[in-house]
């Protein structure tokens, strides 16, 4: 088969992947699903909306498609962060050491001084830090590090999977006045689960949080940002509301600090920020993004205390002001 022959082949064969993907709607690495659904204006109020108050939100339904978290094929992998199989989620580090107790990490560190409680968001611009997919046993203290040295509060959301793997980091991060919460088991997409199943993970992954941090969690974040009422409704069971976000950094596709930095500055008060403690990049771009998000005036809280009372089977994606 000459050149062009062999081309158009494989320009089939890729053309028929997708429109397969596109009407399966399954999870595969390949796809990238670059639609933004937002959560159903019918049910949601304006982003704007002068003094409206977060709490008293209804709770979002929809569906809701985020962009994929899967990494650009063409990345180099030099290690694979055993993420669970079938995710559809390869996520790859930059070092050889896959052993927390062989970090330089200082566990147990506390800042409670400067915790998000002392933050009130109705006299200051508030936004919430949260990295998915973790934890990871080289990222994910450095990063603890960095917080600390900053003193600034994240939210964390967890796969139960590597909690079970890396408790220590967990609990760290917990002592560390950090929020911790449910990402599911293995990074399922919940709307692909029967109710039965999603609420076993769920469940699953909030008792593995709980023995390791001590704390069980109140929030979910639906892999993917994928949700709907079958999912809101299994997560009210299971104590949790569904936390989405507002501002992507798109850390996992560009792993640019230069670009996460720029995209984590488009923040609002109220913002909720979408980052992945599981990349190297991300990491290097925190306390350039701690740097610009304080230029602006923004004071860091947890998800918990910047959309307070937030209700299981609720869906956020900011805190409205
Ligand atoms: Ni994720």
């Amino acid at each position: 088969m000459h050149f062009w022959g062999r081309g158009r082949f494989f320009l089939i064969v890729v053309a028929a992947f997708f429109l397969f993907t596109a009407c399966s709607g399954n999870a595969t690495p390949a796809t990238f699903v670059s639609s933004f659904t937002s959560i159903s204006s019918a049910t949601s109020t304006p982003r704007n909306s002068p003094g409206a108050n977060f709490a008293a939100q209804p709770p979002a339904t929809g569906i809701v498609q985020m962009y994929r978290e899967i990494p650009e094929p063409a990345q180099p992998v030099k290690r694979e962060v055993p993420l669970p199989s079938r995710s559809g989620h390869t996520e790859t580090v930059n070092s050889k050491s896959a052993d927390f107790a062989g970090t330089e990490s200082e566990p147990g560190r506390d800042f409670a001084s400067k915790s998000s409680e002392a933050v009130d968001c109705s006299e200051e611009k508030c936004v919430a830090l949260t990295f998915d997919d973790g934890p990871a046993p080289t990222t994910t203290p450095k990063l603890l590090d960095i917080l600390a040295r900053e003193e600034v509060p994240a939210t964390f959301f967890v796969l139960g999977s590597q909690v079970e793997k890396y408790p220590e980091i967990v609990k760290r991060a917990a002592l560390e006045s950090h929020e911790i919460g449910n990402h599911t088991w293995k990074h399922d997409r919940l709307t692909s689960l029967p109710s039965k199943a999603a609420r076993k993970d769920l469940d699953k992954t909030n008792r593995m949080i709980e023995k390791a941090s001590g704390t069980a969690p109140t929030l979910l974040r639906p892999p993917y940002g994928s949700t709907n009422k079958k999912v809101a409704k299994v997560a009210k069971q299971s104590g949790l509301a569904v936390i989405l976000w507002d501002v992507d950094s798109r850390d996992w596709e560009h792993r640019d600090p230069k670009k996460t930095v720029k995209e984590a500055n488009a923040a609002q008060d109220g913002s909720i920020i979408l980052l992945h403690d599981i990349h190297d990049s991300t990491i290097g771009a925190v306390p350039n993004v701690i740097k610009a998000l304080r230029k602006q005036g923004f004071s860091f809280v947890t998800v918990s205390d910047l959309v307070a009372g937030a209700k299981p089977g609720e869906s956020h994606f900011r805190a409205h002001r």
